[in-house]
């Protein structure tokens, strides 16, 4: 099968969750092309079989060019298996606010772009100091000691259970 892998990302979590993705599709045979939403202007959908957008949530929000993409695209993308990989922090864990807000962000975005993939996960994704100027950080940190006590602040740390995200992908590809 031809699929088609575009994403947005801002700290690079969202592009290694696609590399991820990738290699697996690949590996399994697939013919996989992997590319940033900000680079897919002017791209057919039609040559793809399948498609999987990647995109993750800061300050509620994802990437401007994924909901740009989308609209351009709706049409093109309701006439394929979609699937949506939504990457957040709150993702993370299992605070029933959290998620809650990760359902609004979502309903946001659907009510924006009037699209919805045939199926949306959730994946957590990665608090990543290293790559965040001095005011993220700060901000970083006060939301990861409240979410996750135990943690090294100064340290990048991946909550991504990449298990769960094969077991999704080729529950997907099943469909
Ligand atoms: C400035 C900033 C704001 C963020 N805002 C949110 C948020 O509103 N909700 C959330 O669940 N995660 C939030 N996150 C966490 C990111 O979604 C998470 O780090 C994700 O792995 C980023 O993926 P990326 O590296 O592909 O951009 C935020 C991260 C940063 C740095």
């Amino acid at each position: 099968m031809k699929i088609l892998i575009a994403y947005a990302t801002s700290e690079g979590q969202t592009r290694k969750i696609s590399r991820h993705i990738s290699d697996r599709l690949a590996d399994a045979g697939h013919a996989v092309e992997m590319l940033r939403l900000a680079d897919a202007s002017g791209l057919k959908i039609g040559r793809f079989d399948r498609v999987i957008l990647a995109a993750s949530i800061h300050v509620g929000h994802y990437q401007r060019e994924l909901t740009e993409f989308v609209a351009d695209h709706a049409d093109a993308l309701n006439e394929k298996p979609t699937l949506f990989v939504s990457v957040s922090l709150a993702a993370a864990g299992h605070d029933a606010e959290d998620w809650r807000g990760l359902d609004e962000i979502l309903a946001d975005f659907t009510e924006a772009t009037n699209w919805t993939a045939g199926r949306t996960e959730q994946v957590a994704g990665a608090y990543l100091p290293s790559h965040y100027d001095l005011f993220r950080r700060f901000v970083m940190r006060r939301i990861l000691a409240a979410k996750d006590p135990s943690a090294d602040l100064a340290a990048d740390k991946e909550y991504t259970d990449w298990g769960v995200l094969d077991a999704v992908v080729d529950g997907w590809l099943a469909e």
